[in-house]
């Protein structure tokens, strides 16, 4: 824990996705700086996995973030479970189907938009109306795909694109919903997504040579990296920062 106080000390915080990778190591450093954590997965099994690393201070529902009854449900029982919410990471996400346009299926497309666009739309419906009245602060997991283009990737790019102005639109909703919102856009970092199922994809390897080269920092992020990003945009520390795009992606963007 840093410093005296807490981040998030008292605060009720969902993280979606919360079974694995960025999800994951988010939840443990929130719940690390004081946070009760309200962790949402579509894997029952993953999610509890990450209760259990927690421990005391976690709670598991298993939610799918495209299924609108499925959301507001998990969002009513935080409520009851906790009494409150303060602030939410919607993190949780699918990676490309690695296809050019001219190749890729309605059904690739809608499956996308269905869980990083629409899935993201939906939690922050149910949140900002849970937390309106007594203020709150929403974190949502773009990409470096966000604001720049990539091959292979127009499902996953447009749909990251979709997020950020999702966040910013709600911004500007600030001063009715007093919940503030603001994106965090990694760059590549070493989870499951990446490790186990992008690097042993031939369409993504082509890709990771120029990839390195653009991490000015000289190598891929960490999970823990992006969840110390969120912590702090969901801490009181960030009381006026709203509507912001926080790379965390050593440099990737920048260049
Ligand atoms: N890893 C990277 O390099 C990277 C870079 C930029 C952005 N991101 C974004 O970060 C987020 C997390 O990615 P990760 O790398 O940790 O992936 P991951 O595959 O390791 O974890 C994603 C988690 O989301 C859950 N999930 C997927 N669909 C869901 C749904 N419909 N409802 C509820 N849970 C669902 C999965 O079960 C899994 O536990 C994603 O939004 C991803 O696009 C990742």
């Amino acid at each position: 824990m840093s410093g005296a106080k807490p981040m998030l000390g008292d605060k009720v915080v969902i993280v979606t996705g919360a079974g694995s990778g960025i999800g994951r190591a988010a939840a443990q450093v929130f719940a690390e700086e004081g946070a009760r954590v309200a962790l949402f997965d579509r894997d029952a099994e993953s999610n509890e996995e990450t209760r259990e690393l927690i421990g005391d201070s976690a709670r598991a529902w298993t939610c799918d973030v495209s299924d609108e009854a499925s959301v507001a449900a998990a969002v009513a029982d935080v409520i009851d479970a906790f009494g409150r919410l303060d602030g939410a990471f919607n993190n949780a996400g699918i990676e490309m189907a690695n296809k050019l346009v001219a190749d890729l299926d309605a059904a690739d497309w809608s499956r996308m938009m269905g869980i990083n666009l629409t899935g993201v739309f939906l939690c922050m419906k149910y949140q900002t109306r849970a937390m309106q009245g007594t203020g709150g602060a929403i974190v949502n997991n773009s990409s470096g795909d966000g604001i720049i283009g990539a091959p292979y990737a127009s499902d996953y790019v447009a749909a990251k694109h979709g997020v950020i102005g999702l966040t910013r639109a709600a911004a500007c909703e600030a001063r009715y919903t007093g919940v503030r919102v603001n994106a965090v856009l990694p760059g590549l970092i070493l989870t499951p997504m990446v490790e186990e199922r992008l690097l042993g994809n031939p369409a993504f390897e082509a890709q990771v040579a120029p990839m390195v080269e653009r991490h000015s920092i000289g190598r891929f992020g960490q999970p823990e990296e992006v969840g110390q990003a969120a912590c702090w945009l969901l801490s009181d520390r960030a009381s006026f920062v709203n509507g912001a795009l926080l790379t965390v992606d050593g440099g990737y963007t920048a260049r």
